[in-house]
């Protein structure tokens, strides 16, 4: 590969402020692995933001080059996997954490973290479904691992105009389910039918000093990218037998809530960590995300910005103001 120096946005911590910038790298910077990507798209997810602002300790090493997410060329490989000129994927474990992630020309990670790009996905639109979709997937195929169909019932997804809350919504209406988004976006009710939820809830129509240990079921499944409340609520609102996928926390990581759901309803509540989730449930995924589980609108809801904007685009993840996917152009 090229020894010249590349651009990258690199976190730091200088006493207990943390900051993101723009740099230049030099390939002998990079960290230990097998394969060297040239990193044509990276993406923007919430854990990002956190990460590049401080605003969450999700930093283990400083400095570190932020970005959980990379797609791109293989440059060099001293695994029998892949090859030069091989297209791949790589995101979760340690990248953008605690090894140099997906925001830089270059990336050098373990083979273990890559996956060859699968037949039906462009490089692009790796980066726009990113660990947002991977997520979103990963809940499903779980979900419907534990009894999920569509002829059991609506399917509630929260954080619905988020990144994994849409992406979750456009998949479950492609596979046929009834989808309810909840959101804390008035304005955007039409933007949710329009990736194919057949009803919208405003989280303020629900009255959280009056929910009780068990509500009317309504949901046979439940997608949950907020926590706190939201979580209590769907909980105490799953039909018989029903499946909840809790995933996120952007509203709280407190969860007050009973065990009737569980022991009268036989509900089943899913942990779902992208991080560490490897073969070969990583490649099943990213397959069915190539196929059957492709969004429809993946490329509507997408928005791309370059590298040198990075900085100033972490603050509405964080205020909540974000609506679809972003993806980061880096070297395409
Ligand atoms: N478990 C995993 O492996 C995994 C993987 C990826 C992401 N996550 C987590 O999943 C969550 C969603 O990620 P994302 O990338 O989709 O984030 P995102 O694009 O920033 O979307 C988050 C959405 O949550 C809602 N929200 C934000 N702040 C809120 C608040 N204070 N109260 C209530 N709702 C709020 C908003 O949707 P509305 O306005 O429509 O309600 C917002 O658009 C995050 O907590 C993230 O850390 C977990």
């Amino acid at each position: 590969m090229e020894r010249s120096p590349f651009s990258a946005f690199l976190i730091d911590k200088a006493g207990d402020t943390v900051r993101g910038q723009l740099v230049r790298m030099t390939p002998d910077q990079l960290d230990e692995g097998e394969v060297t990507i040239r990193v044509h798209y990276s993406s923007i997810n919430y854990k990002d933001a956190l990460a590049a602002t401080g605003a969450g300790k999700i930093i283990r090493r400083f400095p570190c080059v932020g970005g959980i997410d990379m797609s791109g060329e293989v440059v060099e490989s001293s695994d029998d996997r892949f090859s030069p000129g091989d297209r791949v994927i790589a995101t979760s474990f340690d990248i953008g954490v605690s090894h140099h992630g997906g925001y830089a020309e270059y990336a050098r990670v373990p083979a273990s973290w890559v996956i060859p790009l699968p037949g039906g996905l462009t490089l692009f639109e790796a980066m726009a479904l990113g660990t947002a979709g991977f997520t979103a997937g990963l809940a499903i195929v779980r979900m419907e691992d534990n009894g999920l169909a569509p002829a059991k019932g609506p399917v509630v997804v929260s954080g619905a105009t988020g990144g994994v809350g849409g992406l979750a919504i456009d998949m479950l209406a492609c596979l046929g389910y009834e989808v309810l988004a909840l959101t804390g976006k008035a304005a955007e009710q039409d933007y949710l039918r329009g990736l194919g939820a057949s009803g919208v809830k405003l989280t303020s129509s629900i009255d959280h000093q009056k929910v009780r240990p068990l509500e009317a079921g309504q949901w046979a499944g439940a997608v949950d990218n907020v926590g706190g409340p939201i979580l209590h609520w769907m909980l105490a609102t799953m039909k018989q037998a029903g499946t909840v996928a809790s995933i996120g926390n952007a509203a709280s990581i407190k969860l007050d809530t009973t065990v009737f759901p569980f022991i009268l309803r036989g509900v089943s509540l899913l942990g779902i960590d992208s991080g560490y989730m490897g073969s070969p449930t990583r490649e099943r995924v990213w397959s069915r995300l190539a196929s059957d589980l492709k969004p429809r609108h993946l490329h509507d809801i997408t928005r791309t910005i370059e590298l040198q904007s990075l900085p100033s685009a972490f603050d509405d993840f964080l205020q909540g103001r974000v609506k679809g996917r972003t993806v980061v152009k880096i070297a395409a």
